[in-house]
């Protein structure tokens, strides 16, 4: 197990780097199976899941070159078809399997990724996607398992705008015969990152970064080389963490407009927002304000960068409500932000949380990546040390957490312990 020790005080300042976003490459990796032959991804994070999926995908007949900041996968012509559970539930971001393999095999048998600290994650708006294409799904013995010769374009419409959904019908459609639309599809950057590199693959899709998608399908695409988006949820964990501490942080390849929404809050918080050609600079003076803030699909308030808000508010002056639309288990870490003092009441949907002027620092847990980072946010506000345990959530999500923040004057150290044998 990994914990992370973190000294209160601290002031964050100075230049920090994002490098492409967790949310997008895994999924741009999943999409290389479209391909035959050798598709190479740049602005790689180095982070836990990365190689993860590797391996998954070795499992798969592809062979994967990694190096710094890049991967290589090579896919063979006829590729596997059945994702064990084994790496399956180590990241949900596998499941992006599903959709490739069904429309490149006419078969895929893919493990149900199970539950997680952030709430039930179901898949059946993937699967009736995948039916509404033509697809046979069963779900047996804890897979999905998709056959389909060849899938057939169709009108598929989202209850909710999934992501994880709006991904496998895309990586599904563009290979099937004719056309679909995705109506109510998902419109977060990451999407729109797939579907760029699926028309540099050779796709035709039209109504990127709308919730009407049309994919006329194409009988075969080619491998290609693409550079993930930017991380927003990483960005904007650094913008946060730059207002929490009275700090001034420039956000190197931060994308500005990807995240609207919660730049508008911390300006409203009492922060200067300056954004530049390549990145974006967060400064504030004094205590910031409380801020409301609602969850909601992109563009809105994204529900990953909900942890840190509240940790924000806890210590913001007057009372912040958080609303949280996307995933129904998302305040379970908020016992953990007790634990360092926050005042949070929270019922299904909603937060309530009167800011206090310090927290205090005590040991506490990371239930998941943003939760974690979350509570590291709190613990730079807060008197004394917070040790934070299971912090190896983080390492899925963060490239270099602990230098970065050591770098902008943070006083942290990361140790690896033993784990606890129950
Ligand atoms: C992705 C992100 C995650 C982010 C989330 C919302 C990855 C690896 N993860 O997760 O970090 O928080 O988008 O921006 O990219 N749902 C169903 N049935 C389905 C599919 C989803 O009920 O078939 C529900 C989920 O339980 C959840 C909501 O829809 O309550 C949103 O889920 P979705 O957008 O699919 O999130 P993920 O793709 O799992």
């Amino acid at each position: 197990m990994e914990r992370f020790v973190v000294a209160g005080g601290a002031r964050l300042a100075g230049e920090v780097q994002v490098t492409g976003a967790k949310n997008s490459v895994l999924k741009l990796m999943a999409a290389s199976l479209l391909a035959e032959g050798t598709t190479r991804l740049t602005a790689v994070p180095a982070i836990y899941d990365v190689p993860v999926m590797a391996s998954l995908l070795e499992t798969l007949g592809c062979s994967v070159g990694q190096e710094p900041g890049a991967v290589e996968v090579t896919v063979p012509a006829e590729p596997g078809c059945e994702a064990g559970y084994d790496l399956v539930r180590r990241i949900r971001g596998s499941i992006a399997v599903l959709g490739p393999l069904v429309a490149r095999c006419g078969r895929a048998k893919v493990a149900l990724p199970g539950g997680d600290a952030i709430g039930s994650r179901p898949l059946d708006m993937h699967i009736a996607g995948l039916l509404k294409l033509g697809a046979t799904v069963e779900v047996e013995h804890g897979y999905v398992v998709a056959t389909a010769p060849r899938l057939t374009g169709a009108s598929v419409w989202l209850d909710f705008p999934s992501v994880g959904a709006t991904e496998n019908l895309l990586m599904a459609a563009v290979l099937a015969r004719g056309t679909t639309t995705i109506d109510n599809a998902a419109r977060e950057p990451e999407i729109v990152d797939l579907c760029t590199m699926l028309g540099q693959m050779g796709a035709q899709i039209g109504g990127v970064g709308t919730s009407t998608l049309v994919v006329d399908g194409v009988d075969a695409l080619r491998p290609t080389a693409h550079e993930t988006v930017a991380d927003r949820i990483v960005a904007g964990t650094w913008a946060i963490g730059a207002v929490m501490t009275r700090g001034d942080v420039r956000v190197d390849g931060g994308r500005a407009e990807h995240l609207e929404v919660p730049l508008d809050k911390l300006v409203a918080a009492g922060a200067q927002v300056d954004v530049d050609a390549t990145g974006f600079r967060v400064r504030m003076e004094g205590r910031p304000r409380a801020v409301d803030l609602v969850t909601l699909p992109y563009p809105g308030f994204p529900t990953d960068l909900q942890p840190m808000f509240l940790a924000l508010d806890a210590i913001a002056e007057g009372t912040a409500m958080a609303t949280e639309n996307v995933f129904e288990s998302r305040w379970m870490y908020v016992d953990e932000l007790r634990r360092l003092g926050a005042d949070v009441r929270t019922d299904v949907k909603h937060a309530v949380v009167r800011g206090r002027e310090r927290l205090s620092g005590a040991p506490v847990r990371a239930h998941d990546i943003r939760a974690g980072a979350g509570l590291v946010l709190a613990a730079l506000v807060a008197d004394g040390t917070t040790e934070l345990s299971d912090a190896q959530h983080i390492d899925r999500g963060y490239q270099g957490f602990v230098e970065s923040l050591v770098r902008l004057g943070a006083d942290v150290r990361r140790e690896t312990v033993p784990d606890d044998t129950y």
